[in-house]
């Protein structure tokens, strides 16, 4: 498995250098950045950081479109959607314009139709590019080796003919769920895994340093065809690690 990755004392470590990462990706782009956002508690901080003045006012939020990689299927004001910890933290504080947001609509009552939906505004926004490319994947990593909701052992991991999928759900919030598929996932530019805490050291040694086993560990077969994986580590999820 071809990775980079970069240990930092903390959470905070790993999300300034997400922050940085965003910005010199947006500056290395031309014409439209186009990012999937990561669920779960880890990335907030980094959203948090990309609000700030000396984040927010050094890029140019009319050329960047906002993703989402998964939801959960709950309201967009529901405590476990990813869309609100997001609208929290980022995106009511930068003038993102409202049509550069991509909400993933977890309410829908047809988890089917909406995923057919968001990869049809996905390939409207590619341009019609066979498999979409974004410039950048963000992604965190379950104890349980999940990314995205792509769950061990669900059928989401074995969906190859579409870019988006209703998905079982593994771990807490154990309600359905819509992600992104290996597909589209595997088609990024550069994709930031950021994973932090203790409970993470186990999977994340056998994941990075372990025999392919990605059904076992979906994080695996995260591995773009064109694209780079770093991953952004603290020194608690990284203390098992070999190099
Ligand atoms: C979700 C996320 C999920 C998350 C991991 C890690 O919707 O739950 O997309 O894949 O990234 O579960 O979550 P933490 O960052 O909270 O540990």
């Amino acid at each position: 498995m071809s990775f980079q990755f970069a240990v930092f004392q903390d959470k905070t470590g790993i999300s300034e250098s997400a922050a940085y990462r965003f910005i010199a990706l947006f500056h290395q782009t031309k014409g439209l950045f186009r990012v999937a956002l990561a669920g779960g508690s880890t990335p907030t901080l980094l959203y948090t950081l990309l609000a700030e003045p000396r984040c927010r006012d050094s890029v140019d939020w009319t050329r960047i479109h906002l993703f989402f990689g998964d939801e959960r299927a709950v309201a967009p004001d529901a405590l476990d959607s990813n869309y609100r910890t997001a609208h929290e933290t980022l995106l009511s504080k930068v003038p993102l314009p409202a049509e550069n947001i991509h909400r993933l609509r977890g309410e829908s009552a047809d988890l089917d139709s909406e995923a057919s939906r968001y990869e049809a505004e996905i390939r409207t926004l590619f341009r019609g590019e066979t498999v979409p490319s974004f410039n950048l994947v963000l992604l965190g990593m379950g104890a349980d080796g999940h990314c995205a909701s792509l769950f061990p052992h669900k059928a989401s991991l074995s969906v190859h003919n579409r870019l988006v999928t209703p998905a079982e759900p593994g771990l807490h919030p154990f309600v359905p769920r819509l992600t992104f598929t290996y597909p589209l996932l595997n088609m990024a530019k550069q994709t930031l895994f950021l994973v932090s805490g203790a409970d993470k050291a186990e999977t994340l040694v056998q994941v990075l340093e372990g025999e392919p086993r990605p059904l076992d560990l979906p994080a695996q077969a995260v591995q773009p065809i064109h694209g780079k994986v770093t991953w952004l580590l603290d020194k608690s999820a990284a203390r098992q690690l070999s190099r």
